[in-house]
C-alpha cells in the first residue's frame, strides 16, 4: 500500500483539510485568462483551441497531455475561479492511438474533485511540481497514464465570502459539480472522452459529493439551482462513484457516532488555530497542535442521548445483508447491525494478516490456524482515542465546519439536526430542510442512475462513524447496484492510497 495522503483533521477555521485545496497555496493559473470567457459571456461549448502541451514522467514512461485549462463551466459564475474544470487528455488520442484498449472516443472520464472539509476548492492544475504531490503518482497522473480523459472539477465551498454575502454555503459544491458534468455532457461530441462513462472521485467532503453526484444524478430537486447557475443543458448523472472515508448522512451522522464511539472518553484532534497554511504542511508542527483531552460529564451525557437515538434511524432502512437477513440494533445498540460492522472490520484485518501485519498487542484481534477469526468491536473501537466530542458535525455552539456549511448568505453558521437546536448553546437557527435533503446521498439513493460504486473508509478513521459508509454500501447494494466497499487495515482518514487498485476497478467497470 502506498502511503497515504492523510487529511488532517478538521476544524471550522480558514484552512481546509485537503492536501490539495490550501487556501494560501500559490495558483499556478491565476494569471492565466478564462478558456471561454467572450464578449458575450462564458461560452459553455468547449473548443479545442488555447492548450499547453505537457508531461510527466509515470515510473519509467514519458506522459505527453494537451491542458483546456480553467473552464468556467457555468454561464453565471459566482465565483468563478472555483466554477472551473481543467481538462487533461492524453496526446495520443490527437494522433489516433490507443492507450490501454481505450481511443478519443471510448476514453471514460475521470472526474476528481478537489473538495475537502466542505471547504472551496479549486480545480487541481498542473503546475512544476507535477499536480500538486510532486514525484509521487497521484489519481490524475495516473489517470493519464491508463489512458483516461481527466476532468479536474473545482466547486464553491463553505467559507467562500463576496461583497458581503457568503457565497459557497450548501447546496453550491453540489451545484457545481453537477453543472461540471452537465458541461462534459452537453459537450461530448466535440471533446475527447466518453461522457456516459464518467467516474467521480473524491475524498472525505468530497467524497460524500462524489456519493452524492452518483445518488442523485438528473433529480429534479435541483434543478432550479442549475438554472440560475447558467448550467448546461444535459444529463448530471455519471456512471461511477469512487468515495473515499465519505462525510456524508450528516443528519444522522451524531448518532452514528456516539453509537460507534459511547464510552471513549479520550479525544485527540487538530487545533487548526495554531496551524497557517505553512506549518501545516510540516509535520511535526502539526503534531504539535495536537489537543488531546476527555470529554466532560456533560459531553458524556450527550452522547449516551445520541448514541440512544441511532437505532431507530438504523432500524428504519430496513437494511439486510447479503443473505436477505434483517440487519438491526436492539435499544441498547447491539444486534445484527452491531455484528455485520463486526464481520466487516474482521475481514479487514484478517486481510491485513494474511498479508503480513502483525496483530501482536491486539488482544481484540482472534487469531486461529486459519487466519483472523473474529475480533472484539469494544477492543477494536477502544484501539484508539475519539476524534471528536459529542455531538461531533452538529455543534451545540454552531463552531463545526458543517454548520459552518449549512448557513445562508447572511447567517454564517447554521443547525440542522433537532438535537442540537434544542440544545444549542446560542440560539441557533436550523437549516432549511430542504437544503440539508440536497446535501445527503441517502436521499437520493432509491432514484440513482450510477450503477458502479467504490466505497473505502479505513479502519483507523475516527472522523466519522464506520456506520455511515456502510449503510450506504449496503443500501446501494440492496437497489441492485455494483458496491466494492471495503474498510482497509491501518488506514487513517485519507484518500487515494491504493491506486493500482482503484484504476483496476475503473478498468473493470469500464471496458
Ligand atoms: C472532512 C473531515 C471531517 O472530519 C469533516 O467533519 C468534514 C470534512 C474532510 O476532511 O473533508
Amino acid at each position: 500500500m502506498k502511503k497515504a495522503t492523510v487529511l488532517a483533521t478538521f476544524i471550522a477555521l480558514t484552512l481546509s483539510t485537503s492536501t490539495l485545496a490550501m487556501p494560501n497555496k500559490p495558483d499556478p493559473l491565476a494569471n492565466t485568462p478564462y478558456f471561454n470567457q467572450t464578449d458575450k459571456g462564458f461560452d459553455l461549448k468547449f473548443t479545442p483551441k488555447n492548450y499547453r502541451t505537457l508531461e510527466v514522467k509515470v515510473g519509467d514512461s514519458l506522459v505527453k497531455f494537451r491542458a483546456f485549462e480553467k473552464i468556467v463551466y457555468v454561464a453565471n459564475p459566482i465565483e468563478p475561479d472555483y466554477q472551473t474544470l481543467n481538462i487533461y487528455v492524453p496526446e495520443a488520442y490527437f494522433k489516433g492511438e490507443k492507450i490501454n484498449g481505450y481511443s478519443a472516443e471510448t476514453a471514460p472520464i475521470f472526474l476528481p474533485n478537489a473538495v475537502g472539509g466542505y471547504m472551496p476548492a479549486k480545480a487541481v492544475t498542473y503546475d512544476a511540481k507535477g499536480f500538486g504531490s510532486g514525484d509521487k503518482p497521484n489519481a490524475i497522473v495516473t489517470a493519464l497514464s491508463k489512458g483516461y480523459v481527466v476532468a479536474s472539477v473545482g466547486a464553491r465551498g463553505r467559507t467562500l465570502e463576496k461583497d458581503g454575502k457568503y457565497t459557497g454555503k450548501a447546496p453550491a459544491a453540489i451545484i457545481d459539480l453537477k453543472a461540471a458534468v452537465r458541461y462534459l455532457h452537453a459537450n461530448d461530441n466535440v471533446m475527447p472522452g466518453d461522457a456516459k462513462k464518467i467516474i467521480s472521485n473524491g475524498t472525505s467532503a468530497g467524497g460524500a459529493l462524489s456519493a452524492l453526484l452518483g445518488a442523485s444524478g438528473d433529480s429534479n430537486d435541483y434543478t432550479d439551482y442549475l438554472k440560475q447557475a447558467g448550467a448546461a443543458e444535459a444529463s448530471d448523472a455519471i456512471f461511477a462513484v469512487s468515495a473515499y472515508c465519505p462525510i456524508t448522512n450528516l443528519e444522522n451522522a451524531d448518532s452514528a457516532y456516539e453509537w460507534e464511539f459511547n464510552g471513549v472518553n479520550e479525544y485527540s484532534r487538530m487545533d487548526m488555530s495554531r496551524l497557517d497554511a505553512n506549518s501545516y504542511n510540516d509535520r511535526s508542527q502539526v503534531e504539535k497542535a495536537k489537543i488531546e483531552g476527555t470529554l466532560s460529564a456533560d459531553e458524556i451525557k450527550v452522547s449516551d442521548q445520541l448514541k440512544a437515538a441511532f437505532p431507530a434511524y438504523l432500524n428504519s432502512l430496513n437494511l439486510k445483508d447479503e443473505k436477505g437477513n434483517a440487519l438491526t440494533l436492539d435499544a441498547q445498540g447491539n444486534g445484527s447491525f452491531k455484528d455485520y460492522m463486526r464481520s466487516v472490520i474482521a475481514s479487514a484485518v484478517d486481510k491485513a494478516h494474511k498479508n503480513g501485519a502483525s496483530f501482536d498487542g491486539k488482544p481484540w484481534v482472534k487469531v486461529n490456524k486459519d487466519g483472523v477469526s473474529d475480533i472484539d468491536w469494544d477492543g477494536y473501537v477502544h484501539s484508539e482515542k475519539r476524534m471528536k466530542s459529542p455531538p461531533a458535525f452538529d455543534a451545540l455552539n454552531l463552531s463545526s465546519g458543517e454548520n459552518n456549511l449549512f448557513g445562508t448568505e447572511t447567517v454564517n453558521n447554521k443547525h440542522f439536526t433537532a438535537y442540537s437546536l434544542q440544545h444549542s448553546t446560542e440560539k441557533g437557527e436550523m437549516a432549511d430542510k430542504q437544503i440539508v435533503k440536497l446535501m445527503n446521498a441517502m436521499n437520493y439513493l432509491d432514484q440513482s442512475k450510477t450503477q458502479h460504486w467504490r466505497i473505502r473508509a479505513g479502519t483507523s478513521d475516527r472522523d466519522t462513524s464506520h456506520a455511515i459508509s456502510a449503510i450506504l454500501a449496503v443500501k446501494l447494494r440492496m437497489n441492485g447496484k455494483q458496491v466494492d466497499y471495503q474498510t482497509p487495515w491501518g488506514v487513517p482518514h485519507s484518500g487515494d492510497y491504493d491506486l493500482d487498485e482503484l484504476f483496476q476497478w475503473i478498468d473493470s467497470i469500464s471496458k
